[in-house]
């Protein structure tokens, strides 16, 4: 069991954000299942993402991973807002349902916050000393979107947008806030990316520090990937395959396998960075890891390096929701 904030996740395995956690029916799967702790929802735009035959998901055929092009969900966030309601209403065990959500503009992530907190404030989960329920995680490490690098890259230009969820945090220290990051490359990425967190926190009136950053996820795919049809298995491939490329727009965020190790390796990072920081509120950000874990194995070299609470993307789009099981 792994406290974050204020959510409770037992047992400490989750799906991440994905195309396999997008509808409805899909989400009260995945929650039913007693192999994972927590529900993670795709990632939701204010308005909904125009998604068309160019977003598609292909599968390795020599290794469990995954090549895709999709940019967020095409259901808005107040779908996401509705099922999540829908779910929580009629079950009362603590698992949470963590609400991925994105934008580039610090006014419409207001209006999103404020959404989820509305939502919140009526399954009466702003409650102190009981769990949460509901999180957020600002996914700001999509590779897919066209003409908008992810801002992961140059974190100090999310600085506002990192602002709005700092002010959500000081009004309501009930809501458990995470970033999903992009995978790292060099040293100076993560450290670049620790000192822009570390802004953010305050002291307390009782003497003791908070930072409004309960999680950090990672690692999301690799971008500017690519992968020949010859290299999949066009029996599971979803969408719109090209002649030569597995995908239509060629390039697209790798994950599965072939990510496992840069994922460790930055799961390691940010656990070592985080755990020797001067600020004791930073050293209280638990790491979600996540990045080619099919396998029990996987799950515990995650955790050797650092990750309290173990995800997975591809294992559940290959194997559906029983994949977990074999993660228990
Ligand atoms: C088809 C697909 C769609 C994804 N969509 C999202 C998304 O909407 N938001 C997000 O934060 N990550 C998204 N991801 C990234 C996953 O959450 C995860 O970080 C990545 O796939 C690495 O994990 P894995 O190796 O277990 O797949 C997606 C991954 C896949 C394969």
């Amino acid at each position: 069991m792994v406290d974050i904030n204020r959510i409770r996740i037992e047992p400490s395995i989750i799906n991440t954000s994905c195309a396999w956690a997008s509808e409805l029916a899909q989400l009260e799967d995945l929650y039913k299942s007693p192999y994972t702790g927590a529900v993670t929802t795709r990632t939701a735009t204010l308005g909904g993402f125009a998604e068309d035959s160019s977003h598609a998901v292909v599968f390795g055929s020599t290794s469990a991973s995954t090549l895709n092009s999709y940019g967020y969900s095409p259901h808005p966030l107040s779908s996401y807002i509705k099922w999540t309601h829908a779910i929580l209403s009629r079950d009362t065990q603590s698992k949470p349902l963590i609400i991925s959500i994105t934008s580039n503009s610090a006014s419409e992530l207001v209006q999103m916050v404020e959404d989820v907190q509305k939502l919140r404030q009526r399954l009466g989960d702003s409650v102190k000393d009981i769990p949460s329920r509901v999180a957020i995680e600002l996914n700001t490490s999509c590779p897919n979107i066209r003409g908008k690098p992810p801002p992961a890259y140059s974190f100090t230009t999310l600085l506002p947008i990192l602002g709005v969820l700092t002010r959500a945090y000081r009004t309501d220290r009930t809501l458990t806030i995470g970033l999903k990051l992009a995978p790292y490359v060099a040293s100076f990425q993560f450290e670049e990316v620790v000192k822009s967190i570390a802004t953010s926190s305050y002291d307390l009136e009782d003497g003791n520090r908070a930072n409004p950053f309960a999680f950090l996820t990672c690692t999301n795919t690799v971008g500017n990937s690519l992968l020949f049809v010859h290299q999949t298995t066009s029996s599971l491939a979803i969408g719109n395959g090209a002649d030569m490329y597995a995908l239509g727009p060629v390039l697209g965020g790798l994950a599965g396998e072939p990510i496992h190790a840069l994922s460790l390796g930055n799961v390691f990072s940010f656990a070592r960075l985080l755990e020797n920081h001067e600020d004791k509120a930073v050293r209280m950000i638990k790491l979600i890891g996540v990045g080619g874990v099919v396998d029990k194995q996987g799950v515990e070299r995650m955790r050797k390096v650092g990750a309290a609470v173990v995800g997975c993307a591809t294992l559940l789009g290959r194997e559906g929701v029983k994949g977990f099981e074999k993660l228990a």
